[in-house]
């Protein structure tokens, strides 16, 4: 069978991370595609920097806006970051090429994804970031596939897994903000800007393309209503752990043809006997509840390089086993545009 060849821009905690995952389970990756599944080239900023892998048996590419441009390459996997920059340059070209993209940036999808999925199914080819929501987490599959024939009523859940990290730690330790916050930044968890985890921007680029998934909405970011953890102090969580309730960041939307698109991120209490207050650590969990499945709850390691690694392949696999359906739960040209709700309405539900 032919080999699907790849090109992979980014090598940091991600990009490493799926390197050391064809290392390890080549053989189990090629037996799940059905085909030989091939990196052959690969791109970042510093050429020098030990990454922990072995790079040389891949070509290396100064110019990571190149890679989308060579023959020898079917796939290209963006895991730099950031909505715009060479990310975005990178993903633009690859699907101008004809090349499939598969990316774990949830920035760059929030803000671009519809652009993005209408160049990749004019092309007809696939568009995937299955990583880009709750890491190792198969919840854009699930809810796509697993839920495909279900009205969603609601969607919410722990989509960070930096916050997390510091608001069960803090909980369970009694340490300071900043230190926890530093651990989570050495442990790979956090973003190149870990403002965006803390003041909730993460959670929010996560929660808007579930609500498009959930709903079969077009993204709408600037109309998520965002807050974040950087005000809640050690006493805070001591009181509400006193009272019986978690302090957990929670990202919930619903959709109601009248009254639009509710999407917000907000550090909520959480009382002790809910799932979603036993999560801790860099756990991630989503919640939806379908009209007929009921309520599904996906658990699991929203952060770090082997579970982010792990749904990054599930996605490349996918590709070599051929299917390039629409990246959202119908073409993005069908998804429906919906009015944001008022901020503030529908909180009690
Ligand atoms: P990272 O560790 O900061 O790695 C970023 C990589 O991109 C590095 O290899 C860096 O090169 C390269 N890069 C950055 N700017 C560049 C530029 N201007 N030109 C060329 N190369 C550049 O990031 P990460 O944690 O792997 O995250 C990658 C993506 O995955 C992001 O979109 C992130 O949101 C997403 N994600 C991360 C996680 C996680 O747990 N870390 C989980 C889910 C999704 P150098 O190494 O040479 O500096
Ligand atoms: N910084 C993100 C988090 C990485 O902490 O959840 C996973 O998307």
């Amino acid at each position: 069978a032919e080999p699907l060849r790849i090109a992979l821009a980014g090598l940091g905690t991600v990009g490493a991370g799926l390197v050391r995952l064809f290392e390890t389970n080549g053989a189990l990756i090629e037996s799940r595609a059905g085909r030989p599944v091939r990196i052959v080239a690969v791109s970042a900023r510093d050429r020098s920097k030990d990454r922990g892998v072995d790079l040389s048996p891949y070509v290396w590419e100064d110019d990571m806006t190149a890679l989308a441009e060579r023959e020898d390459v079917d796939v290209v996997v963006e895991l730099v970051g950031g909505a715009d920059g060479p990310a975005l340059t990178t993903a633009r070209n690859a699907l101008r090429a004809g090349k499939a993209l598969v990316t774990a940036n949830k920035a760059m999808i929030a803000h671009h994804g519809m652009e993005l999925a209408e160049l990749a199914e004019s092309q007809g080819i696939a568009l995937k970031f299955e990583a880009a929501v709750a890491g190792g987490i198969p919840v854009i599959k699930g809810l796509r596939e697993g839920a495909a024939a279900n009205r969603i009523e609601r969607i919410y859940g722990i989509l960070n897994g930096t916050c997390n990290y510091i608001l069960s730690t803090m909980e369970q330790t009694g340490r300071d903000f900043g230190e926890v916050l530093a651990e989570a930044q050495a442990l790979g968890y956090a973003e190149a800007d870990p403002t965006f985890d803390v003041e909730g921007i993460d959670a929010a680029h996560k929660l808007a393309i579930l609500a498009a998934i959930a709903f079969g909405a077009r993204i709408d970011f600037p109309a998520v209503d965002i807050g974040g953890i950087g005000r809640v102090r050690a006493a805070d969580i001591a009181q509400a752990e006193a009272l019986g309730y978690r302090i957990r960041l929670l990202g919930i939307a619903d959709c109601d043809e009248g009254e639009g698109l509710f999407q917000r991120v907000q550090p909520c209490l959480v009382p002790h006997g809910h799932p979603l207050a036993a999560v801790d650590g860099p756990t991630n969990a989503v919640v939806a509840e379908g009209n007929f499945s009921g309520r599904l709850l996906f658990q699991g390691a929203g952060a770090g390089d082997g579970p982010t690694a792990s749904a990054v392949a599930a996605d490349i696999i996918d590709i070599a086993r051929g299917d390039i359906g629409a990246p959202f739960s119908v073409p993005a040209a069908a998804l429906a545009v919906r009015a944001p709700a008022d901020a503030g309405h529908r909180t009690s539900r």
